[in-house]
Formats: C-alpha cells, structure tokens, sequence
C-alpha cells in the first residue's frame, strides 16, 4: 500500500518538490487555499484550505484522514512548521513538538533560545516603539535590521541606519507582522550563506551551503533583496566546519531533534552567526533544484521520510557530489508586462540545467522589497563558481520581457 502525505503548500516553488514526493512513490496530498494552486495538478487529492490558518486547514485535514488516512505531513514553500505539527499531534502522526515549531516562526523566542544555548548571534531587541528603536540606534551600531518577530521571506525586513527614518522602519515592519510585533538586529557585514541541514535523532548533517547573492543590496536600500546563490561555499574550509558546528548547536539549542532545518547564516571576520534557523525546507529552489544539482542530496525526501515516521541513516545524507551550481532570479524595473519572449534563447546558453518565469502579459510589476518581487529563476552549472554564476547571469540578461514603465 502507498504511504499517504499531506503537504502543505501547493505554490509554483513547490511544484518540483512534489513532483520528487511523487517519484518516491507516495500517495501525495496538496493543500493549498487557492483552487489554481500549482501543486493541484500533481496531486492525487486536494484539500482547499489555507495552510497559515490552522482553523482551516486543520479541520479539513482531521476531515479528510477520516477518509483516507494520512501517515505524514511535512510543508513545501511555505514557512508553517507550526500549522505542521498540530495537524501531526491531531492525527497521532510524527512532527516536531508545539512549542519547538511555535519557536521556530518567532524570532525572539527563537533567539532567547538561542543565547540559552551560547549559539553566536548578532545583538537584538524587541522594540514596543519607534522610541525604543531611536534609542538603540543612539548607541554604538553602524546599521540596524528592523524586522517583523514572526514573518518571513524579508517582508517587512529593512536597514536602518543613523539618521535613517526609524518612524518608516518600525511601521513597515509593524505591518508586516501579524501580531504586531517588531524588534531590531545589529546589521552584520559579511558574506551570508543559506544552510540546509536534516537532524536525525538529535544527530545533524549539513549537506549544503549556498553562498547567498546580494548584489543588489545597494540598489534596493534600505529592502534587503535577495538575487540567488552559489554553491558550493567558497568561504574556506575552517569557516565551513564551524558554521556546520554552528548550525548543530542552533538546532539543539531549537530543540530539533528530527527534522529539516534551513539556517541563515551571516560570517564577520571569520565567525559565522545565525540570522535565524527555520525548522522546515528552503523555498526560492533552493531544496528542490540547486541543492540535488550541486550535491546529489534529496532534501525532499529526507524530510518526507521522517514526517512519514521513518528511520534514517545519518550516513545517507551527506554531499555526493560537489558541482558548481548557481541560482540566479531575475528583478525587472517596474512597469506593466506588455510581451514575454519564448524560452528557448534562454535554454541555448551553456551551462542552463533549468528555467522558469512566472510572468504574464497585462502583469503590473511594483518596485522591489524582497525577493518575491522576482519575475524568473535560472539554474546553471559550471567548472567554477565565477563561470555559474557568469552563466546564469547571462541566461537572465537573455530573457528580457517587454515592460512599459508606469505613465508618471
Ligand atoms: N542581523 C542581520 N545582519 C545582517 N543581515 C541580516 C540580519 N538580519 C537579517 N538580515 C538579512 O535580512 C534577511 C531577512 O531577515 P530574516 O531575519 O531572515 O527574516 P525572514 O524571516 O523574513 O527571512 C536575511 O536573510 C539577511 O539577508
Ligand atoms: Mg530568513
């Protein structure tokens, strides 16, 4: 009989992982909130229900393993680890235990965890007001982050710097954070790295780090926009070790004993901190496609295999191969999408292992905030990390879609 599980997100970015639960032979379950959601398509059932509410989803989960019993539930691209593990505890299913995922979508519950542990990260604060926040920035810091305590994917994430508009930074965030919360970081300056990581019975293997691309931070100021990512690192081999060592401690200290976490990583002279440890897979195909191009690791499945309840071999996931792979997405100027040119230009540069665009004409693209503004993603593979990354900033340039910009 096939396993059954119920994933959570059924996006555009989750569409190749399910196709990989799939492959593995899993009776495969989407829920997603919206009817044209992607992922439907791959599905062998559906539940329509948003996946951030759990008095929605969670009613038509504990509703339809009445019917055909579920034996998992994991998330792919969306960041409910929460949402997760309550439909696990309802339906007596493996997951992480409430409190350890509820920590891991708070960011300053996830960070008092943290100093618990003596995990190395940057300064922070909660700041109930734009008072509190002036007031820090009246200390010693070149730069703040000021973010939301429980959001995700750089909404409502900002620099702030001396003489900045802390007013601005503290709303922006404030509306971003669905309880209102807000609170700031000492900005560190350094190369940032993601990390993707599969804990096995408190044991932590770290397959991948991806040296993450910000080249755009300057443009975009004070947003902190993310345009892809490198792999393998090329930060050097003592660096690597102690971010893995890093990694593990932020796990534990977390309170992951069997799971995905995926880290965000910032290194100053040499010390790697954490900007935060998310107890779930990347998005931005990062588990899905650059990870199993450049190593040879299915995170997607480990993490399935483990909400399915399954013993796996530490040994098993460790790095098989060590290709230089790029993911690249491509940020456009604002305006309105008047054509989109055919892919194939884009598929005959050297090096491209694949592409995707997600636009269509008549779209109305807004100025850059974050990542999600992104219109394209390449991924490409070279004999260098310079020469993917060169191809795939070349295989961006070839897609250029026709945007009007907005009448001023
Ligand atoms: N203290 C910091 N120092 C340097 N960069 C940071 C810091 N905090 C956040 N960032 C940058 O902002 C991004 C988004 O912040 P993060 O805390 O990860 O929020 P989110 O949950 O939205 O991903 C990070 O990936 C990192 O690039
Ligand atoms: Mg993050």
């Amino acid at each position: 009989m096939k396993k059954r599980i119920l994933v959570l997100g059924g996006s555009r970015q989750a569409v190749t992982g399910l196709e990989q639960l799939k492959a593995l032979g899993l009776d495969v379950v989407v829920c997603d909130f919206d009817p044209s959601a992607p992922g439907f398509r791959l599905a062998d059932h559906t539940i329509l229900a948003s996946v951030y509410h759990i008095d929605d989803c969670l009613p038509a989960a504990v509703e339809f393993h009445k019917r055909h019993p579920l034996d998992g539930v994991m998330c792919l691209a969306c960041d409910v680890p929460h949402i997760v593990a309550r439909i696990a505890s309802s339906l007596g299913l493996p997951g992480l235990p409430h409190d350890v995922a509820d920590r891991a979508v708070n960011k300053m519950e996830m960070k008092q965890k943290f100093e618990e542990g003596g995990v190395s990260i940057p300064r922070y604060w909660a700041t109930a007001d734009v008072a509190s926040l002036e007031n820090i920035l009246s200390g010693d810091f070149p730069d703040l982050v000021v973010k939301p305590v429980d959001s995700r994917g750089s909404k409502g994430v900002s620099r702030l710097s001396r003489g900045g508009n802390a007013v601005w930074a503290f709303d922006y965030a404030q509306a971003n954070s669905p309880t209102g919360q807000v609170m700031a970081e000492e900005y560190i300056t350094g190369p940032q790295v993601s990390s993707e990581s599969v804990v096995i019975d408190g044991q932590t293997v770290t397959p991948a780090l991806s040296d993450r691309s910000y080249q755009f931070l300057e443009k975009y100021y004070p947003f902190i926009v993310e345009d892809g990512g490198d792999m393998p690192t090329c930060l050097p081999p003592e660096t690597v070790a102690n971010i893995k060592a890093l990694v593990h401690q932020a796990a534990a200290s977390l309170g992951v004993k069997n799971g995905v976490v995926k880290g965000d990583i910032v290194v100053r002279d040499g010390k790697p901190y954490v900007i935060e440890l998310a107890a779930r897979l990347s998005g931005g195909y990062y588990c899905t496609h650059q990870i199993p191009f450049s190593t040879g690791v299915k995170l997607v499945e480990a993490c399935a295999k483990l909400a399915l309840g399954e013993k796996l071999n530490p040994d098993d996931w460790h790095q098989k191969k060590n290709t230089h792979a790029s993911t690249r997405w491509k940020l456009v100027e604002p305006g309105l999408v008047a054509s989109v040119p055919p892919l194939e230009d884009v598929m005959a540069v050297p090096g491209v292992l694949a592409f995707e665009h997600w636009l269509k004409v008549g779209d109305v693209i807004t100025a850059a905030q974050n990542a999600a503004a992104s219109v394209a993603m390449v991924q490409t593979e070279g004999a260098s990390q310079q020469e993917a990354r060169s191809r795939a900033i070349k295989a961006l340039d070839t897609f250029q879609p026709d945007i009007q910009p907005p009448l001023t």
